[in-house]
């Protein structure tokens, strides 16, 4: 099984970017645990962070051309206004599961909607690093 694993915007501040809400491990710690996770699976895993729209979108198409089976997608605030990722999401046809650090739902007004959400095949927020690793964990079929 072939997963690509895709993080958006102010990902890469993970450890010290408002760590009361995102937590103190960096976006390297998720990204080698969830590799780990994987190749011991016998999974191969691909990580990839972008600060913008249009890298993302592009992943996603590469995703269909690569064989990926599943996909991974903390969108970050490009969950809240992204058309054009649901859109790439929508010609992909491997699993896709999102995942928030956070409890968007809990928080202000303007997070609480996705765009990805209505694409995903599962959804885990709030859960901080730990989602990445139970979003993975049931692709594996390890849970
Ligand atoms: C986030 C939640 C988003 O609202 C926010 O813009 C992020 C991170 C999360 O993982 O909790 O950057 O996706």
């Amino acid at each position: 099984m072939n997963i690509l694993v895709l993080h958006g915007p102010n990902l890469n501040l993970l450890g010290t970017r408002e760590p009361d809400i995102y937590g103190h491990e960096t976006l390297d710690d998720i990204n080698q645990a969830l590799t780990r996770q994987a190749t011991a699976a016998g999974a191969t895993l691909d990580c990839l962070q972008s600060n913008h729209e249009g890298v993302l979108v592009d992943a996603i198409q590469q995703a269909r051309l690569d064989g990926v089976d599943a996909i991974i997608i903390n969108p970050a605030a490009y969950s809240h206004t992204s058309v054009a990722i649901l859109d790439a999401l929508k010609a992909f046809d491997g699993r896709v599961i999102e995942v928030h650090l956070s409890n968007i739902h809990q928080r202000e007004a303007f997070r609480h909607h996705s765009w990805v959400s209505s694409r995903a095949d599962g959804i885990v927020a709030g859960l901080g690093s730990q989602g990445y690793r139970l979003a993975l964990a049931s692709l594996l079929g390890t849970v």
